[in-house]
């Protein structure tokens, strides 16, 4: 058994729910998730009810993320129609994201006109992520060079995805790109054990693609969760929303693919801290890190995660790496299992009156 203290985690594609969504998760119990899982800080997705399309919904969901447990920072939606409200409201944003493919929530852009018009307006020097699968890729890489925009593309799955955002790399275009672990440990022939708890967008794909992710790791620049929390009842009824928790799981399957010679320590950082935090400008104090532990096998539970969802597509697979302690600005947030909820030490980040 080997313990390790590396920097906190950057989680760049969080869904808190907050506002609208607290019966799925709350600020508190999101971010209680993040601290058990080795986050320091997280990026929180617009599609909230009502989403956070301006200044005036991205002020109120500031002051509604006071209490986080983690650092947090927050981005605007684009619709067919805010493309000049959100960029002028950029400055209190993480960045833009931008919806092409089907999703959660009302977000959806699907018009040439609409994406450009953000394109154009966006202010430089704040990335803008898209949900783009397939040919909506290459689409959101031709938009980014066109415009001088960094592209960050979300989620990747598929290996003509992975193969084509590599490319894109090595003709120096500024596009990045995350991964899930969902994708990385599951796929489509997990379908028939999860039910309705392995559904999620995009959805879980062939085995070729996951090798494929794993093969190109070189070209992705971040491990994010795109925690999505819903009730147990949700996705047990007769329209379950897609989307699967997955703060709290992360580092326990990473850790154990660097215990199977998967990836080094060093490339995992890289992965899940030091590079989301460059890429959209997350402080990283040194004195907020986790302490992790590699070696000895576990099971993930079916239940006692602190995500107010409560449940893991991971329940019952077989471990090697356990988050032991966080540590937020100097004070230890995470020991064994047990979150200190009392003084919420969380900023919210990029500015403005709660920041
Ligand atoms: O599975 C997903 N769930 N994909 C998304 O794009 C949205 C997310 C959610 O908000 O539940
Ligand atoms: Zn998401």
């Amino acid at each position: 058994m080997t313990r390790h203290t590396l920097p906190g985690l950057v989680d760049v594609h969080v869904h808190l729910r907050v506002p609208g969504g607290e019966h799925k998760e709350t600020v508190a119990s999101g971010t209680a998730a993040a601290l058990a899982g080795g986050v320091t800080a997280l990026l929180a997705m617009p599609n909230t009810a009502p989403p956070i399309t301006d200044g005036a919904a991205l002020a109120d969901a500031r002051r509604r993320h006071a209490g986080a447990l983690c650092d947090v920072g927050i981005f605007l939606g684009a619709t067919d129609a805010n493309a000049a409200a959100a960029a002028e409201a950029a400055g209190g944003a993480c960045g833009l994201k931008i919806y092409v493919d089907e999703t959660y929530g009302p977000l959806r852009i699907e018009t040439l006109p609409a994406l450009a018009a953000h394109f154009a307006a966006w202010p430089r020097g704040k990335p803008i992520v898209l949900h783009a699968e397939q040919v909506a890729v290459a689409t959101a890489i031709g938009l980014g060079a066109t415009y001088g925009q960094h592209v960050h593309i979300a989620h990747v799955s598929r290996a003509e995805e992975i193969a084509l955002i590599a490319d894109a790399k090595a003709a120096g275009l500024a596009v990045t790109c995350e991964v899930a672990p969902h994708h990385l440990f599951l796929t489509a022939d997990d379908l028939p054990a999860l039910g309705s708890f392995g559904l999620m967008r995009p959805p879980l794909a062939r085995p070729a693609d996951r090798d494929a992710l794993w093969a190109h790791l070189d070209a992705v620049d971040c491990i994010a969760t795109d925690h999505a929390p819903h009730t147990r009842e949700e996705k047990l009824g007769d329209r379950p929303p897609p989307g699967v928790p997955g703060l709290e799981t992360t580092l326990p399957l990473m850790l154990t693919a660097v215990h199977d010679g998967r990836l080094t320590l060093d490339r995992l950082v890289a992965l899940t801290s030091t590079t989301p935090a460059r890429l959209f400008g997350v402080p990283t104090p040194d004195e907020s890190r986790v302490e992790v532990e590699i070696g000895p096998a576990w099971v993930l539970p079916e239940r006692g995660y602190h995500t107010r969802a409560d449940w893991s597509p991971f329940a019952g697979m077989t471990v090697r790496g356990r988050v032991r302690t966080t540590t937020l600005r100097g004070a230890e947030v995470f020991r064994d299992g047990e979150v200190r909820t009392a003084e919420p030490r969380g900023r919210v980040l990029f500015g403005g009156a709660a920041g």
